[in-house]
């Protein structure tokens, strides 16, 4: 894959993060959503390559844009596959919380599971407990094994999972086993790469979240050397029957991470509002600044690009 294309998809993540800005805290995130995804196409198809959306707003005749089997770019060069979530964190946005982020994930043609639109339940660790997790054994058991592979104590341990009446269960379970919790509010992409992430304080992500979130998260960990497995949650038997046009063999089946994001990946992010990886969109009078990770998992090589931008040079982002 074309590494150049890693830099050319930031100017796309810093187009819907400028766009969505503009709707940080003003409590309608649906409208911020749509400013991320408009800007988000407009600015893929200004990109001379072959994208065709896998992940993305839904299918097309619920989403009119950035729908799965959309083609984007000028079509020049060999077949991208596009995972995407132009706001990730649209509540967040709304709010005026923090870690709403617009990301991009690229692979080669046939690199990412075709997720479908539903929940997925999720254990993913940094580089550091790489192979000491299993989805199919208990959060005790995991917890154990990340303490031994990380070399800390399980009360030394921080999970971190989105605040859901769903995740009572596994709350209860952490807690019992003496380790910290971090509950927030939304947002399991970042949530997923804070694990790999130092600095952040987090060892693990439990808990279901959103089946694409999960396989952009995984491109991610990929790029940064961490683990991750996955299952799909089936509520319905109308959810059974998109996910088996979506591709999907078996409702039991264990997502590696590779089975998620294989081959080379690329992941492209740019923060919205800031968080503790990447700052939000900051307004400069007369321009923005934007923050943004660049990562790509052929090279191993994580570049943050913080750009000033000029509204009487871009006048859209001025508004
Ligand atoms: P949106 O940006 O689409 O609002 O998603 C936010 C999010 O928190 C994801 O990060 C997560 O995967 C999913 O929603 C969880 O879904 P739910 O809110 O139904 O628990």
């Amino acid at each position: 894959m074309n590494r150049n294309l890693a830099l050319e998809f930031v100017r796309v993540t810093e187009a819907a993060a400028l766009s969505a800005g503009r709707w940080i805290g003003r409590g309608e995130k649906n409208a911020a959503d749509q400013a991320a995804v408009t800007a988000m196409r407009e600015s893929f198809n200004s990109i001379d390559f072959d994208g065709l959306i896998v992940i993305g707003e839904g299918e097309m005749d619920e989403a009119p844009m950035l729908y799965i089997g959309e083609k984007v770019g000028q079509g020049k060069g060999t077949r991208i596959d596009i995972a995407c979530d132009p706001l990730e964190g649209t509540s967040i946005t709304a709010k005026g919380g923090p870690e709403a982020i617009a990301c991009i994930a690229a692979a080669e043609a046939g690199g990412f599971l075709h997720a479908p639109d539903m929940y997925m339940n999720k254990i993913a660790v940094g580089p550091a407990a790489r192979g000491a997790i299993d989805i199919s054994k208990s959060v005790t058991w995991n917890l154990r094994e990340i303490a031994k592979a990380t070399h800390k104590s399980i009360e030394d341990l921080c999970v971190i999972l989105l605040d859901r009446d769903r995740h009572k269960d596994i709350v209860k379970e952490v807690r019992d086993c003496g380790a910290r919790i971090r509950l927030i509010g939304d947002g399991d992409v970042s949530a997923a790469l804070a694990t790999a992430m130092p600095e952040s304080g987090v060892d693990v992500l439990l808990g279901s979240g959103g089946a694409p979130e999960g396989v952009i998260a995984a491109a991610a960990l990929r790029c940064l050397g961490g683990d991750m497995q996955a299952t799909l949650l089936f509520t319905s038997d109308a959810e059974w029957d998109r996910a088996k046009k979506m591709g999907i063999k078996s409702k039991d089946q264990v997502y590696g991470l590779t089975d998620l994001a294989r081959g080379n990946v690329m992941f492209i992010a740019t923060g919205v509002t800031g968080g503790s990886f990447l700052k939000g969109v900051r307004y400069t009078g007369g321009g923005a600044a934007t923050h943004s990770i660049v990562m790509r998992s052929e090279t191993g090589t994580i570049r943050e690009i913080e750009t000033m931008h000029a509204f009487d040079k871009k006048p859209r982002y001025g508004w």
